[in-house]
């Protein structure tokens, strides 16, 4: 029986709506063009959200010591020098005016008594820098842009996910979506695509993500033709809940760190003194006094004189300290550490972390004003992703655009804090003024093939009409499973491999997978749909990390615990599929960084010569 399909044609397709796929839609609407965006959820629930505690822009409100040079300084050197210095740059730079621009748009940002955006520590800034509203900067931010692109005229379709991008001679050309609540099948002509879909950290057990995070938008790219990098890089944010068990992984916001939280073990120590890596020794405090007169300083609305607490570290360093402690027998009493607040004045962490009040008073029965809470690591964000052209943000395909998570580039080996939400506003606008022009200079729109849109309507059907087979619920699980143990916080080549292999076992058991049910309703259904694309991204992170035999930022090997900055930190892994359809990795490296902004960097860091 022939299927019938629903055709839509948009100038510029926006694929993710989160604060990238938003600003992206923004901005290609205000330039005039035809703007279709597609939604996995519901308009307005993203990961964005999950981005609590601010947005990262050297708006010098705070200490007025801050500048983009700084920033491009700490994006560095937070992600061990991996990032394209090209793109920490534009970030840094404009990061301001994006967020001056949210307030013009409606954004209620927190403010100092002088009536200013106020801004607050973060880990890895060495100054007050994130821009906030509360704890709930990443809703916040949706909320504002949600608003903006509704009014600049882009149509929505939600709770929609795409299947396949086509090609026609080489460009995109447009996408196969189904309509998750009626199963109805949708063909969008495109002259351009902006991929805005957010990260895979649902391919974990332990993360701050929701259903969505399943991976598909890195799927897509790569099934497209498209090179992806880094993908090694997976970024443990240090504070998820642990407890109760019902709510692990869910976000603690880092802000908790930022307004003075101090991180403790089983006996009551600070431990992250410990830890401190020689890199960032002279930024950091050696005792609690040093640390203690920085707190007093900062919460006393002075500007910082002495070395700030090691909590405030990078997350790719605070991470693994409480990984640590845990493996040396010093984890609090369900596996994790105490995060304590509670030495501040219980109305300014009701006011400042409104959010965490509330999440712990509902979900662990703990008063954070009065009480430690609990955390430890939760899968948070993936700092690879789509190679992007880092002035026009456009991928290795034609007509295909990449911003925020989906994109890699400017965070290396590790992303600071609060560089995500500045990231998805900076990236998100250059892909919609790039996608709009790139759309407005082709001569109508391209064909696709019917044998191509029939394929993937076959393959999407498909798994409708099988019988006999495990839930493809019970895959997905033991796929979480296995990438939490053997590519997680600590790796080793054995358990690598180990997990390419289990990965193939589990593309096999993914095949044969009964959802049962029909097209309307059918959670069985996506999920069977979505394992496909969990199988490959979970590959190319297992694959990339095999091959790299060093420990840097976010990936630790413990057969190679030493950072190699004569080799590996030179150069960025890059994965392709190759014309059998087989998973091809290979290394590049990113133009020399310019004499000038190379005396901005730590020079005791780069170990080479000039
Ligand atoms: O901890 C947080 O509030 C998360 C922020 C981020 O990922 O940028």
């Amino acid at each position: 029986m022939e299927e019938s399909i629903t055709h839509h044609e948009f100038d510029v397709v926006v694929i993710g709506a989160g604060g990238a796929g938003l600003r992206a839609a923004i901005e290609a609407s205000r330039a005039g063009v035809s703007v279709g965006m597609i939604c996995k959820s519901m308009l307005g629930k993203a990961h964005t959200v999950m981005a609590e505690g601010g947005a990262a822009a050297a708006l010098a409100n705070k200490d007025p010591r801050d500048s983009w040079q700084t920033h491009f300084r700490d994006t560095m050197k937070g992600g061990k020098y991996l990032g394209d210095w090209r793109m920490a740059q534009i970030h840094a730079q404009q990061a301001p005016d994006r967020i001056r621009e949210l307030e013009q748009w409606g954004a209620v940002f927190d403010r100092t008594p002088k009536g200013l955006t106020s801004q607050r520590n973060f880990g890895g800034h060495t100054y007050p820098r994130l821009a906030h509203i509360g704890d709930a900067t990443g809703l916040e931010l949706i909320r504002t842009l949600q608003q903006k692109g509704i009014h600049e005229g882009m149509q929505v379709f939600m709770e929609y996910t795409v299947r396949r991008i086509f090609k026609n001679d080489g460009k995109v050309s447009g996408c196969f979506a189904y309509d998750r609540n009626d199963g109805s099948l949708h063909v969008f002509k495109a002259k351009t695509i902006v991929l805005a879909t957010g990260g895979i950290t649902r391919c974990w057990e332990v993360c701050s993500g929701s259903w969505e995070y399943s991976g598909e938008g890195h799927a897509l790219a790569y099934w497209a033709g498209a090179e992806m990098g880094d993908m090694e890089f997976v970024q443990f944010h240090p504070t998820g809940m642990i407890w109760p068990p019902s709510v692990k992984g869910i976000l603690v916001t880092e802000g908790v760190r930022g307004e003075g939280g101090v991180l403790k073990n089983k006996k009551g120590e600070r431990f992250m003194f410990n830890y401190v890596p020689d890199m960032y020794a002279d930024e950091f405090a050696d005792s609690i006094d040093e640390a203690e007169a920085w707190v007093k300083e900062v919460v006393g609305g002075k500007l910082a004189t002495k070395r700030r607490p090691p909590e405030l570290l990078t997350r790719d360093v605070v991470a693994k300290a409480i990984n640590s402690e845990k493996a040396a027998g010093r984890a609090s009493e369900h596996g994790g550490a105490y995060l304590d607040i509670s030495w501040r004045n219980s109305e300014e962490v009701k006011k400042k972390l409104p959010g965490m009040y509330h999440q712990f008073k509902e979900l662990a029965a703990v008063d954070i004003t009065k009480q430690p809470m609990e955390v430890g690591p939760t899968a948070h964000y993936v700092m690879g992703g789509v190679k992007v052209d880092p002035y026009s943000q456009e991928t290795t395909v034609g007509g295909l655009f990449a911003a925020g998570e989906v994109a890699t580039g400017l965070h290396g080996a590790n992303r600071l804090g609060g560089n995500s939400l500045s990231d998805l506003i900076v990236f998100g606008k250059i892909a919609g003024e790039h996608a709009a022009k790139y759309s407005k200079k082709q001569d109508g729109f391209s064909e696709i093939d019917q044998s191509d849109i029939d394929e993937v309507i076959e393959e999407t059907l498909e798994p409708l009409s099988r019988e006999g087979g495990e839930n493809p619920a019970k895959v997905v699980k033991d796929l979480r499973e296995m990438m939490q143990n053997k590519a997680g916080i600590i790796r080793t080549g054995k358990l690598l491999e180990e997990a390419i292999n289990d990965l193939e076992d589990l593309r096999s058991r993914s095949v044969l997978t009964s959802p049962g049910g029909g097209r309307t309703y059918n959670p069985g259904w996506h999920q069977a749909l979505e394992i496909g694309a969990m199988v490959d991204v979970s590959k190319m992170c297992a694959i990339a990390a095999l091959r790299r035999e060093e420990s840097r930022g976010a990936h630790t090997r413990d057969d190679f615990p030493e950072t190699d900055d004569s080799h590996w930190g030179k150069i960025n892994s890059v994965i392709l599929m190759g014309d059998d359809g087989s998973m091809n990795i290979d290394f590049v490296s990113y133009p020399k960084i310019s004499k000038e902004l190379r005396t901005l960097l730590d020079s005791d860091d780069l170990q080479e010569e000039e």
